[in-house]
């Protein structure tokens, strides 16, 4: 199988999980987004992100607009609790990108886990008057959890989610 593994990541966390991911699939060309070919002529393209104000980050997204025709997963790093609604809904605005009928894709599906939120970026925003993100203790412990991911389990779940796209797709 062909496979294309494409990441955007800022601060490190989804190449970490990209690279898992590429482990997962043998082969595969992996690349950062920055570098990556056009996604054509390959069995399975996957595409990672990290999640910015509930999205797929601007340069994923732009990456994710060039995909046609394609059979497609997606792998990406948050801050927030991986099984939260607000993780769900990142899934759905992830996968609503590439799942218009024109543009002929199959979407497989997402791996989402918790990635370490940048302090700098943390402390910009409890700056702000009138912050959307007040530091409860609900958040504090959210912000130290993230902070230890992405882990070897997550890694092992990344490689684990990637294969069974893999198989899906080799079993049609
Ligand atoms: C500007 C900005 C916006 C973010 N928005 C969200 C968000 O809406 N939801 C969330 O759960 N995490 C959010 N995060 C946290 C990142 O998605 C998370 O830390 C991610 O693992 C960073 O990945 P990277 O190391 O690959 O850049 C945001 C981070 C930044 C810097």
């Amino acid at each position: 199988m062909k496979s294309l593994v494409v990441y955007s990541s800022r601060t490190g966390n989804t190449r970490k999980i990209a690279e898992a991911v590429a482990e997962a699939l043998p082969g595969c060309h992996l690349h950062p987004v920055e570098e990556a070919p056009l996604p054509e002529g390959y069995d399975l393209v996957a595409v990672g992100y990290w999640v910015d104000k509930g999205m797929p980050d601007d340069k994923a997204k732009k990456y994710m607009e060039q995909i046609k025709n394609c059979n497609v997963a997606l792998f990406g790093t948050l801050g927030a609790w991986p099984d939260s609604e607000h993780a769900a809904h990142c899934k759905v605005q992830g996968e609503a990108l590439l799942t218009d009928p024109a543009q002929g894709n199959k979407v497989l599906g997402t791996f989402l886990c918790q990635g370490r939120v940048d302090p700098a970026v943390v402390a910009m925003m409890q700056k702000m008057a009138n912050s959307a993100h007040p530091m409860t203790e609900e958040r504090r412990a959210r912000l130290e959890e993230a902070a230890k991911h992405p882990d070897e389990e997550d890694c092992r779940k990344a490689r684990e989610a990637f294969v069974d796209f893999a198989r899906a797709l080799g079993a049609e």
